[in-house]
């Protein structure tokens, strides 16, 4: 039995940090972490590379000193998006990708693009400097039952996408399906994040004996079975599927309210979360592709250049229940086991 296990330092390619007082009190929990690709979908979001060159400053400097992380940083898509200002901000090294949301998909999201023809100047801007797309893959047409969103999102939106702007380099964020898997799996210049709640919870977690609005996330958890398949492939060892924890802080009277918001913050205890899943799959050894290389691969970035190990004790890891920021707690990814795994941080 393998008790301890050494990693290239992950990588987390979709992570919330927000801004202000919530940066400050989430950000030094991504420790562990080489680089993350943060999120813009700030109020009001992040879609200019100045304002992404903004949002990176304040982000360096509210890391803790001992804190090396490095910030990946994305534009929100708007369908005024200048191509221009996406190539400029690529080709200087201010961002590294670009976030697509349907409008009205999720927190914050409601300058989404609605209409996919306005956006086609940036795809093929894109396209032709390889510049990834990540995409949150849901439709929010009301008529479509919120469980059947990203399947229907893959048919109507992301599968014609592709085929209009042939060579554009997608990321499919957080899926959460079996269709994911397939589509994401049977393709070409497409990747997937896959978060680490996902790869923990269904949807009796939120539903069965109470309502648990620390386990809502969008897209929502599914039924076991699309939970099975992401484990699938996520310890697959395919290239296409890596780590993005999607962690996403919410002051917890958001959370606990009757329009609960969606969100789970996993970044403090991620690590000894996928040690465990990985085990129980018999997959330790797959553990490096997924969370330190096969994210940069699909980049194009090298692997970070130091490790992480991680040791099985007989006694439990031992992360806070509840953070704090100014007045308000945010609560921590209960996984629901007692986590093993713990990491040592320099290796
Ligand atoms: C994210 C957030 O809170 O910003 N929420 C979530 O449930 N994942 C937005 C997102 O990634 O959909
Ligand atoms: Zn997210």
């Amino acid at each position: 039995m393998m008790n301890e296990i050494t990693l290239l330092r992950p990588d987390d390619w979709h992570l919330h940090l927000r801004d202000g007082e919530m940066l400050a009190a989430v950000c030094g929990h991504s420790s562990h972490f080489g680089r993350a690709i943060i999120m813009p979908n700030l109020v009001p979001p992040v879609v200019t590379g100045q304002q992404a060159a903004d949002y990176r400053d304040r982000i360096n400097a509210a890391l803790p000193k001992n804190v090396t992380l490095r910030p990946l940083m994305t534009l929100y898509l708007t369908e005024t998006t200048d191509p221009a200002d996406v190539l400029r901000a690529h080709r200087d090294g201010v961002i590294s990708a670009v976030k697509l949301y349907p409008a009205g998909a999720t927190t914050n999201s409601a300058s989404g693009v609605r209409d996919f023809d306005k956006v086609r100047p940036v795809f093929e801007a894109m396209a032709e400097a390889g510049i990834p797309l990540c995409v949150h893959g849901e439709v929010t047409d009301p008529e479509i039952d919120i469980f059947d969103r990203e399947a229907v999102f893959i048919d109507r939106v992301l599968d014609p996408v592709r085929r209009k702007n042939p060579g554009l380099r997608v990321v499919m964020e957080h899926i959460t399906t079996s269709d994911g898997v397939d589509y994401v799996g049977a393709g070409d210049d497409i990747a997937a994040t896959i978060t680490t709640h996902h790869l923990v919870i269904n949807r009796n977690h939120i539903l069965v004996g109470g309502i648990k609005p620390h386990y809502y996330c969008l897209p929502v958890a599914k039924r076991e079975s699309h939970r099975l398949a992401l484990r699938r492939a996520a310890t697959s060892g395919d290239p296409r599927f890596f780590l993005g924890t999607d962690s996403a802080p919410h002051p917890d009277t958001a959370k606990e309210s009757p329009c609960g918001c969606a969100g789970c913050f996993t970044a403090p205890n991620t690590m000894s979360i996928l040690a465990h899943v990985f085990e129980e799959d018999g997959a330790l050894d797959r553990l490096e592709g997924f969370a330190s290389r096969n994210g940069p691969a699909f980049y194009r970035l090298p692997v970070n250049g130091d490790r992480i190990r991680l040791v099985k004790r007989d006694t439990p890891a031992e992360y806070p229940a509840k953070i704090t920021t100014g007045a308000e707690t945010v609560t921590v990814f209960d996984p629901g086991f007692p986590l093993y795994w713990h990491v040592e941080d320099p290796a």
